[in-house]
């Protein structure tokens, strides 16, 4: 048996605890939040019994296997951290960290443990990427030229998922104070992932972020509304494509839609995975070519991010999700950063 506790009980908690609770020779062991109340209402949804004090105590605790790390992505790199050290497996959300930086000596000290690191990169897990990747691979759209990759989502200017003026954990995703790198950190480490592991590294990025207003004059509450809430960034690939990749939080109309178009020399592959995680759209073959035509392409199943963390665990195997790739992610984010407050390319060094 594999014994998970979950630190952070907010709202993404309850996925890993539904998640986590689904998988054989799994057990939701225990919970930690700083936020006794949030931790009590979690626990006795998901019916964990075991809370502590401290997170210090949590860890020590030496039936414990493995954390999920929930919180706020300021606090990723002290709790992932110190969990590797206390000898525990972390499968943490992304952003990995709040730079860099911190998520390169995440990804060294993960190195160093031997134990199991995973950023929960959430659509790695769409069979349609999986098989993207596969056919690009096999050559059946050619040589990459063009990529087109966006996320859309709308809620700065509706309350389907609730209004964010009193809820801290939108508060906090709109405030650079708080740790928040803005609809680039949120979703567009999604966005990044998803249009590079198919294609292939990125070697430049030119970007553009933004933020609109909103509040009154800028703030609520504590919290200032200054992190980026659309940014649009062009990039050249390892292999000599470009693309641009594009993530908004004023897209209205859309809750959750996620995009993402690969052109090449021998054909084309597009994705939306709002309205399918497991076909693909393929324009491939002289024919097709000529004729603009395109066919449905169903991609085998794969598992999902919670199974494959456990699955490494179980087998020793680290997945290709790992803290690296996190800090990789990081890195293009850093360089989007950049760029937008210098007004120009940004060049990456490549990591291996
Ligand atoms: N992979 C995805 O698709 C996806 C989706 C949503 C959220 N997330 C990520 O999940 C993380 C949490 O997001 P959320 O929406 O659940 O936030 P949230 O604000 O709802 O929940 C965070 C919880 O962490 C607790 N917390 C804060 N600091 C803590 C600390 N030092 N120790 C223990 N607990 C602490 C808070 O009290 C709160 O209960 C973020 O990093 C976010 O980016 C990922």
């Amino acid at each position: 048996m594999i014994r998970v506790g979950i630190v952070g009980t907010g709202m993404m908690a309850n996925q890993h605890a539904i998640m986590m609770g689904k998988i054989r020779g799994v057990a939701l062991y225990c919970a930690f939040d700083l936020n006794l109340e949030s931790l009590d209402l979690f626990c006795a949804k998901h019916s964990i019994n075991k809370t502590f004090q401290t997170l210090d105590e949590m860890l020590a605790d030496p039936s414990l296997d493995a954390i999920c790390n929930v919180t706020p992505d300021r606090f990723h790199k002290e709790i992932s951290i110190q969990a590797l050290k206390a000898g525990k497996h972390v499968f943490c959300e992304k952003p990995l960290a709040e730079n860099y930086q911190d998520a390169l000596e995440m990804a060294e000290v993960a190195k160093e443990s031997g134990l199991i690191n995973m950023v929960n990169l959430s659509y790695r897990a769409a069979p349609v990427v999986q098989k993207a990747k596969k056919l690009i691979e096999s050559g059946k759209i050619g040589e990459v030229r063009h990529v087109d990759a966006s996320y859309l989502q709308s809620w700065c200017n509706n309350f389907s998922w609730g209004g964010w003026h009193d809820n801290p954990a939108w508060l906090w995703r709109m405030s650079t104070a708080h740790g928040s790198k803005g609809v680039l950190g949120d979703v567009g480490v999604h966005i990044i992932d998803f249009a590079s592991y198919p294609v292939g590294k990125i070697e430049t990025v030119q970007a553009n972020l933004t933020h609109f207003p909103k509040g009154e004059n800028g703030k609520w509450k504590e919290y200032t509304l200054d992190a980026n809430d659309s940014a649009l960034l062009t990039v050249e690939f390892e292999n000599g494509a470009m693309g641009t990749i594009q993530s908004t939080r004023w897209a209205s109309g859309h809750a959750n839609t996620v995009k993402v178009s690969i052109y090449g020399t021998k054909g084309g592959i597009e994705i939306d995975l709002s309205k399918s995680m497991d076909e693909l759209q393929l324009c491939s073959g002289d024919k097709a070519l000529i004729n603009h035509t395109w066919k449905s392409i169903k991609a085998p199943k794969s598992l999902n991010n919670f199974k494959r963390f456990i699955k490494g665990i179980q087998t020793g195997v680290q997945d290709s999700s790992d803290f690296k790739r996190g800090a990789e992610i990081q890195k293009i984010i850093d360089a989007s950063i950049e760029s937008n407050e210098q007004g120009r390319k940004v060049a990456l060094d490549l990591c291996d």
